[in-house]
């Protein structure tokens, strides 16, 4: 594409180092659009003829059957997926092969195919991203009244719904499709036609191309628009941060499938066995999902410190933007399909989280909060009291309900002759009605209005 200039071929090295095509060959829809667009516009401008984009169309067309149907090949002395492109389209029609790359330059030509795929890929996930979400509402649905232990350190805290906990990842996954919106829609601007860096002398339309492709608007600066890789960044860092919640959310499938907790049990599907050890039943698909969370926050980090030393404009060292990229994509495909299969399959055992959460006194806030409302205790005396109480119980080796009405009123006398109040767990959630609380007509309310949300 550049012999002009050059006596002799790359070193085999140089082309080894040099070729991207086995990496962006997925760019080849993207690439095939982009360049239609742009020879019709050529054509609609005059700088082109009929005839030219009639062929230079038909053959893109040609092309698009041919790798839909054989896959795009790899020929490594042709670099990258655009040269891929134009030198079968050369083969196909000939000279006016040539003449598509008129006012363009493979800087604005990658910049658009690589904002078009990720745009693509933000439907996507957001598309999984409402499966997930569809998955919870569902269970939580389920179990907006069964009860289990919610943990602050790890340790036993107050009781909670089930149903409100997973409806905490629904709000997560909630944000995640915002975000990835956002950066959809920031990143909705056409590089095309900032050519080289510098613009082009010809009378292209920038505003045709873009309309197109369906982007809101050109970029505004041939500079930034070839060297911008701020919208992959950003995906990148979307995807990291759902990965992230998606490895908060397999971490506790881990926890819970274990036998000290024992809260699940994992479908025969969802699990794995071992090779020497007969009994064992692994989570390993959530181990997974928790583990590739650290390769796509590996991916962001790459990308980002790809980006942070380059001067203006474009470098090669920015074709290093699609493997992290794509891998990322694909990872947090898998991981999000993996989850929304284990969160609609796996089976909550509610005794079982029902007597933990009974356990650690997690009823003790709810002590403390009667004192105050039924003793005008200011709440910091309460929560000494409540201390002092849960002492004696743990000193007779059981749990609050070993509490009587003279205990308190020997722990304090201006609790003589006070009744006792609930301490059942079911009676801790079903009090705790504030906005956004665990109790069971909260969680109800929810569920309804994600339901709603999702257009179930
Ligand atoms: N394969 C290149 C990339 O992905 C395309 C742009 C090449 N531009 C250039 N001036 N060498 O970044």
């Amino acid at each position: 594409m550049w012999g002009g200039r050059f006596g002799a071929g790359p070193a085999d090295v140089m082309r080894e180092i040099n070729a991207s095509i086995p990496v962006d060959k997925r760019l080849w829809r993207q690439d095939i659009a982009g360049s239609k667009a742009h020879a019709q516009m050529l054509g609609a401008q005059g700088i082109l003829d009929a005839a030219d984009v009639e062929a230079i169309l038909g053959g893109l067309e040609a092309i698009e059957r041919e790798y839909e149907e054989q896959g795009v090949p790899e020929h490594i002395e042709l670099e990258d997926i655009h040269m891929q492109v134009e030198s079968r389209l050369r083969e196909l029609i000939g000279d006016a092969a040539g003449r598509l790359h008129t006012a363009r330059s493979r800087n604005d030509q990658v910049a658009t195919d690589f904002r078009l795929w990720v745009r693509g890929a933000c439907a996507e996930v957001d598309k999984a991203l409402a499966g997930l979400q569809a998955a919870l509402v569902e269970r939580a649905g389920e179990h907006a009244e069964s009860i289990m232990p919610g943990f602050t350190h790890l340790q036993v805290a107050q009781p909670v719904t089930l149903g409100h906990h997973l409806m905490a990842y629904y709000e997560m996954a909630k944000r995640d499709r915002s975000r990835f919106a956002d950066c959809a829609r920031r990143m909705n601007q056409s590089p095309l036609g900032s050519a080289a860096l510098a613009g082009t002398s010809f009378p292209i339309d920038r505003h045709a191309t873009a309309r197109a492709l369906d982007f809101d608007a050109p970029t505004a600066n041939s500079m930034d628009g070839v060297s911008d890789r701020d919208f992959a960044v950003e995906y990148l860092a979307c995807a990291a941060q759902t990965a992230i919640h998606l490895s908060r959310l397999a971490e506790e499938m881990i926890l819970w499938a274990s036998q000290p907790f024992g809260f699940v049990k994992l479908p025969d599907a969802w699990s794995t066995g071992s090779s020497i050890m007969p009994q064992k039943r692994n989570p390993d698909a959530a181990e997974l999902v928790r583990g590739h969370a650290g390769r796509i926050i590996g991916a962001f980090t790459s990308l980002m410190v790809t980006m942070k030393g380059l001067p203006l404009t474009y470098s090669k060292d920015m074709q290093d933007d699609k493997a992290p990229l794509f891998e990322a994509h694909d990872l947090l495909d898998l991981c999000l399909a993996a989850m929304t299969g284990m969160v609609g399959s796996v089976t909550f055992d509610a005794a079982r989280m029902r007597a933990v959460a009974a356990s650690g006194f997690s009823t003790a806030t709810d002590l403390a909060d009667w004192l105050v409302r039924e003793h005008g205790i200011p709440f910091r005396e309460a929560h000494h009291i409540t201390g002092s109480a849960v002492k004696l119980c743990e000193a007779r080796g059981g749990e609050l309900e070993l509490l009587t009405a003279e205990d308190l009123a020997t722990i304090d006398s201006r609790l003589a002759g006070t009744s006792l109040p609930d301490f059942s767990v079911e009676g801790s959630v079903r009090s705790r009605t504030s906005a956004g609380g665990t109790s069971p007509v909260r969680v109800k309310e929810a569920v309804e209005a994600a339901r709603k949300e999702l257009g179930s």
